[in-house]
């Protein structure tokens, strides 16, 4: 496989909205992301996913857009982002820009044109259906947001398609001159030096909602090898597609370079883990560990050189991985840099959510009225009218609610943790006199430095990029692989766990790479590992 720079990177998650507010309205912003470039070098991070910062009524923050070549008014002007872009490209660090090409907002001049009637050109961009014989909705397609996922349109007398929320109209891909205005759209935004695209939700766009086929439809593929060819299969570009439902054989016909689609996916098998099987993420169980060892093998050894992971704990849709499978009260630090070492040794390209270098926590709520997101409300309505208790919504929000990921960035810990010298408009978690950037920098032992090693590890060893990856037997509780390239070994040890728990090995340690604690280890034969260890070490 020919090496490429988005192997070598680890990408960085700016949620805009809950970055840093540069103007006092409460609303992070991209002047604030410019003056936070220089924190974000000193991270050592290549590349910037960008959450959207298009023209947008927010129903979901941003993911409704209703102008893609325009930047939406809270966050500044197309002279900010241009500015943005230069200021990001001269310290080496790339914008991968969120692509929402499922779906639009319903205010988009498409859908306002579409609106307009059955002969309207614009009509066909968006899925249209009759009633059923009965008069009701089309079919039992539900909406990810809760509810049906089609909508009555009383003008003509059609249902449209939303997988998301009714402000936001699925497109529709079966039809060529949409696709075509995507590719211009997509082309305005690499003419001017972005470093690629994340694909919202791009398994869903071969939908054949008639047929309830939404993920993984027939024509899919085929689209995908369109759009590359139209717009960035030329350019040296790192594309990511968000892919819920694939397995890897799926994300090989992704992301094998000889298919000329994407440059890799995420794949969701493991963040699954903790919800009953068959039903939602709200229904929760315990995560095993000798499962999620199990699944992140496959993932591991199973694409080869037919494609490349992206390795990720959090993004903005995701409750902090701290507080969800380490351990936010007795062992925040510990168990962060751990998860930090664990993810970031595996093979594939290494993704950070803000806030997760410095080892922020998920905000518990006590009310709904605590609320923004609009997954999130229309569930906890949704449940309440099927007679779930308050309490058990509220512990289900608490667990896996996305504003946890969604609170404002702290950046000291002065009033508002420094995020905005206004009222912010999701409250700040309340740790942030503890846990904030500040804090992290002037402490040596901090999560923060954790991240920045692995980093520049990562760019010192090529073993940590290319090397390959092999699971070692031990108890359940421990996860521990061994990496290898060009007759160099790494083992990676962790102990995932509250426990201390048993590891034993053969192997004569030459040189410690990196470990979360003070106590240097100087053997391997028969070890106790402490509640959440995690090393890295040469071995011979
Ligand atoms: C996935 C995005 O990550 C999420 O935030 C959004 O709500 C949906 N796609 C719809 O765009």
């Amino acid at each position: 496989m020919k090496k490429n720079w988005w192997q070598e990177v680890v990408v960085y998650q700016i949620y805009p909205r809950s970055f840093k507010d540069s103007n006092g309205d409460g609303i992070g912003d991209i002047r604030g992301m410019i003056e936070e470039l220089d924190y974000l070098e000193k991270l050592g991070v290549g590349a910037i996913w960008l959450s959207p910062v298009y023209q947008s009524p927010n129903d979901d923050n941003g993911y409704d857009i209703s102008d893609y070549e325009a930047i939406m008014d809270e966050f500044g002007t197309m002279e900010d982002m241009d500015e943005f872009l230069r200021e990001a490209n001269k310290r080496n660090i790339k914008i991968i820009m969120d692509l929402v090409v499922n779906h639009t907002s319903d205010e988009h001049q498409w859908f306002v044109e579409a609106k307009k009637g059955k002969d309207n050109p614009y009509r066909d961009y968006y899925v249209w259906a009759d009633p059923a014989e009965d008069g009701g909705v089309p079919n039992d397609l539900r909406s990810t947001f809760s509810g049906s996922a089609w909508e009555f349109d009383e003008e003509s007398g059609q249902y449209y398609l939303h997988l998301f929320s009714k402000k936001q109209p699925d497109l529709n891909w079966e039809n060529d001159d949409m696709r075509q205005a995507v590719y211009e759209m997509m082309n305005f935004w690499i003419e001017k030096g972005i470093g690629g695209f994340r694909l919202d939700v791009i398994d869903l766009v071969g939908k054949k909602p008639l047929e309830e086929i939404t993920g993984n439809g027939p024509r899919l593929h085929e689209f995908l090898q369109e759009m590359n060819q139209a717009t960035f299969g030329n350019h040296d570009l790192l594309t990511v597609g968000e892919t819920w439902g694939a397995t890897p054989e799926i994300a090989k016909l992704y992301s094998n370079p000889e298919r000329k689609e994407l440059s890799m996916v995420f794949q969701f098998e493991h963040i699954g883990l903790d919800q009953q099987p068959g039903k939602e993420k709200w229904d929760l169980q315990p995560v095993d560990i000798a499962q999620l060892k199990e699944i992140l093998t496959k993932w591991q050894t199973e694409l080869g050189n037919e494609g490349w992971n992206s390795l990720f704990w959090n993004n903005h849709d995701l409750p902090r991985m701290v507080s969800r499978w380490g351990n936010d009260q007795d062992y925040r630090v510990e168990s962060a840099k751990m998860l930090a070492i664990l993810l970031h040794m595996m093979k594939g390209t290494p993704y950070i959510y803000q806030g997760e270098e410095i080892g922020m926590t998920n905000t518990p709520i006590r009310d709904i009225s605590e609320a923004e997101d609009i997954e999130t409300i229309n569930m906890y309505n949704e449940r309440l009218e099927k007679g779930y208790s308050k309490e058990e919504i509220i512990h289900s929000i608490n667990a896996k609610g996305r504003d946890n990921a969604r609170r404002p960035m702290a950046w000291n810990g002065e009033k508002q943790g420094g995020f905005t010298s206004g009222t912010p408009w999701i409250a700040l978690n309340e740790n942030y006199k503890e846990i904030n950037v500040e804090a992290a920098l002037n402490d040596t032992n901090s999560i923060f430095y954790t991240y920045q090693n692995l980093i520049q590890l990562r760019k010192d060893n090529p073993i940590m990029v290319w090397g390959s990856f092999e699971l070692v037997d031990t108890v359940d509780q421990v996860f521990s692989y061994y990496r290898k390239y060009e007759g160099e070994c790494w083992l990676i040890v962790t102990n995932f766990s509250n426990e201390e728990q048993p590891f034993i090995s053969e192997d004569e340690i030459e040189e410690v790479i990196i470990q979360n604690d003070k106590e240097k280890i100087t053997t391997l034969r028969e070890i106790t590992l402490r509640p959440w260890q995690a090393f890295v070490v040469k071995v011979k």
